[in-house]
């Protein structure tokens, strides 16, 4: 009963995404990102806590505190590597076999324009090594997580809230 109340506590702690406040995106970004939680929310097939046994801690790289300070710093790198990596894990064959086609595809739409739009924003100021090392250990355990368990309806119900949890954070 425990676990599933803290579960709960973070899928609820989570659901508001917040829009980089100290990073300058224009508000049609933080519109995209709402669009694009909203998404992620309509795409669960099953209910969370049927996959409690599935739970795994993805290690998120970063505090809050820490966050803070990355927005108002490399804001615009952050957030454009998070959206790509999120883009390159729903782009994927097992992705495709796992939800409802009509919302991934209006996903990885909402990803691509807003990955787009970062783009044109950002110029030369695309480079955050640093970052980008803590991004990509962070997703390659989630796809290593998915492919032990087999790209399971669960395990990607997990990654599901895994991701809403990140995206409220980028
Ligand atoms: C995160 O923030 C805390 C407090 O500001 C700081 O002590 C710590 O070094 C930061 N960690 C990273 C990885 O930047
Ligand atoms: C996929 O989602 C769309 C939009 O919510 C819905 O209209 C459609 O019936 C769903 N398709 C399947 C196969 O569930």
């Amino acid at each position: 009963m425990a676990q599933m109340y803290l579960l709960v506590a973070g899928v609820m702690l989570c659901s508001i995404p917040a829009c980089c406040l100290g990073c300058n995106l224009p508000w049609i970004h933080c519109w995209k990102s709402n669009e694009i939680f909203a998404l992620l929310k309509q795409m669960q097939r099953i209910r969370t806590p049927s996959c409690l046994k599935d739970r795994a801690d993805f290690k998120f790289p970063w505090k809050r505190e820490n966050i803070t300070q990355i927005h108002m710093t490399q804001g615009l790198c952050y957030h454009s590597l998070m959206l790509q990596q999120i883009f390159n894990l729903f782009t994927t064959e097992d992705s495709r076999a796992a939800w409802n086609s009509t919302l991934l595809d209006k996903l990885l739409s909402s990803l691509d324009q807003s990955l787009k739009q970062l783009e044109k924003m950002e110029g030369d100021n695309l480079d955050c090594p640093d970052l980008g090392h803590a991004a990509q250990k962070y997703f390659r355990g989630i796809h290593l997580y998915l492919e032990d368990r087999e790209y399971s309806p669960c395990a990607w119900e997990v990654v599901r809230v895994e991701i809403k949890r990140c995206l409220s954070l980028i």
